[in-house]
């Protein structure tokens, strides 16, 4: 079996309050790109995770993956290894480990069948995991871990991902949250509320990683749909009208800026 672990990004990331625990009350807006991660499974004689691609190497750790700890905790007759293709950059604000869970969980789901309590088993992986199982475009509360449904009228726009090759931890880039709430996010569609979203974390992340805002400073030269940081970044994203467009600045940026990781694709 192969599942696509979808890079998620946030259309909105409105942050409303910190709690006692360090986690913070949020209202995003997910939505996920049609390319991500890949899996691949085969039976084994016990569970494995091998790490392939481009991003294995950030993965130092093989017992604290992500994908080892969604093995765990789903039941299956038969022990798989899993050989996981890292083609999204880690610390990146794409939900990568989170994704990769959520992978783990519809192959599981395919293969026999979720627990009916698998979205606790999700949230207990991380906040972003639940939304991943499902990688359709959905508003998430609280944590991130409530979720709700969204008229999507936005399936199949084009978007171009980049980052800065600039890891950021998500603790600290939260730690560093103004803690002003601005407010949340609108009620409506899923483009109604991109549109007229923001992402909190962008400035705390600027701080701690300049490059977002040439990144986000490049992307405003293109006549984008919208420009945004994903989560606490340091990946950005910018919807295009066309796929004409969006390729036109992807060549655009791997000349002018061949560093940069870029990833295009179409929101599912
Ligand atoms: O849940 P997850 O492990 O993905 O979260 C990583 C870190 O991000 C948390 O330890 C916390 O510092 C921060 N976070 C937060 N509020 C949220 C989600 C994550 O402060 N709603």
């Amino acid at each position: 079996m192969i599942e696509t672990a979808y890079a998620k990004i946030n259309l909105a990331l409105h942050v409303r309050r910190r709690r006692d625990d360090g986690y913070h009350e949020l209202e995003t807006l997910f939505a996920f790109v049609d390319a991500g991660d890949t899996l691949t499974v085969s039976p084994a004689a016990r569970d494995e995770v091998r790490t392939i691609g481009e991003f294995s190497g950030g993965l130092t750790d093989p017992f604290d993956n992500i994908v080892a700890k969604a093995l765990n905790l789903l039941p299956r007759e038969q022990s798989w290894r899993i050989t996981l293709e890292k083609n999204l950059p880690v610390a990146a604000g794409l939900g990568g480990g989170s994704a990769d869970a959520g992978a783990v969980f519809r192959l599981v789901g395919r293969a026999v069948g979720l627990p009916g309590d698998w979205h606790e088993r999700a949230a207990r992986l991380g906040a972003d995991v639940p939304a991943c199982v499902e990688s359709r475009v959905c508003i998430g509360r609280g944590t991130g871990t409530e979720l709700e449904p969204v008229e999507n009228d936005l399936a199949g726009m084009p978007v171009l991902l980049v980052n800065p090759r600039v890891a950021l931890s998500t603790p600290r880039v939260f730690s560093q949250w103004h803690g002003a709430d601005h407010g949340p996010i609108a009620e409506g569609t899923a483009r109604h509320i991109a549109k007229t979203g923001r992402n909190d974390l962008e400035k705390a992340a600027i701080a701690i990683c300049p490059e977002i805002a040439d990144v986000l400073g490049a992307f405003d030269a293109t006549d984008p749909w919208l420009v945004r940081m994903s989560g606490s970044g340091a990946t950005c994203f910018a919807l295009y009208e066309t796929v004409e467009l969006r390729d036109q600045v992807a060549q655009w940026l791997a000349k002018w800026k061949p560093d940069w990781w870029q990833l295009p694709g179409k929101l599912r």
